[in-house]
């Protein structure tokens, strides 16, 4: 993708998603992917000077968890949407060891091999160009640091493939065995998905943009979130 494209692509993403912050989705958002965060979570283990990379951190709740795992290391939450970072900033702003920037995933502005972890949520099916982006996040990674993309809407989830005419902005919809192609193609190994369900219960009457019935969303989350795993290769 041209840097001007990207650029006018990133532009539309930011004015989106400030609307979203200004509209206080950026908190909403962090009641709706808990339960999927959790069980990424779950699978991940910490050192206390850990350093973590959150891409699309929008209000930052994910990175204010990540920063209590790690005391002595540092978590940076990055975002497109310059609102959404102001807003992240406010609210942790007495946090030591957690900074946010606003910046988009296809140019990161951080050093090389610098993070053990990258993760994000609900934000890769947007970026501009993923496979520029993945050679950015390996780019920072260092040897051995893992990424983890959890993702809503994929192609195995036919529940959520309405929310594309739905949502305002472009998105990409690929298949499990897709991004971990991608991820491999940036530079990647060891790459893998599984699901995370999301076993909350459904209520009844449930009615709302994204889901016309209480069943299209049990079975949206019946099939879960999609977690693609891959590592940064060590050198020999
Ligand atoms: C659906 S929200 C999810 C936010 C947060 N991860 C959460 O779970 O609450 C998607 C976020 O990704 C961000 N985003 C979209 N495209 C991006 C890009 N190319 N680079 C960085 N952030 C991006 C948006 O600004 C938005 O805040």
């Amino acid at each position: 993708m041209k840097e001007q494209e990207l650029e006018q692509a990133e532009a539309r993403l930011r004015e989106e998603f400030n609307r979203w912050a200004q509209a206080g989705r950026g908190e909403e958002m962090a009641e709706e992917h808990a339960a999927i965060a959790a069980g990424m979570l779950a699978q991940m283990t910490f050192a206390p000077n850990d350093k973590i990379l959150d891409i699309g951190c929008g209000a930052g709740w994910l990175c204010g968890i990540l920063a209590d795992k790690v005391p002595q290391g540092q978590v940076v939450g990055m975002d497109v949407a310059d609102e959404m970072v102001r807003r992240a900033r406010h609210r942790y702003a007495d946090r030591v060891n957690l900074m946010f920037i606003s910046a988009g995933a296809g140019d990161i502005p951080w050093d090389d091999n610098f993070f053990n972890h990258a993760v994000s949520v609900e934000s890769a099916y947007y970026w501009p160009h993923p496979p520029q982006a993945l050679v950015e996040i390996l780019r920072v990674l260092q040897p051995g640091g893992t990424l983890r993309l959890l993702i809503n809407l994929y192609k195995e989830n036919v529940y959520s493939h309405p929310w594309r005419e739905k949502l305002g902005v472009p998105t990409h919809l690929l298949s499990g065995d897709e991004w971990c192609e991608l991820l491999e193609q940036a530079g990647f190994h060891h790459t893998r998905h599984a699901r995370v369900p999301d076993l909350r219960p459904v209520p009844a009457g449930h009615q709302s943009k994204w889901f016309r019935t209480a069943e299209e969303l049990a079975n949206f989350r019946r099939q879960g979130a999609l977690l693609v795993y891959g590592e940064k290769p060590s050198p020999l």
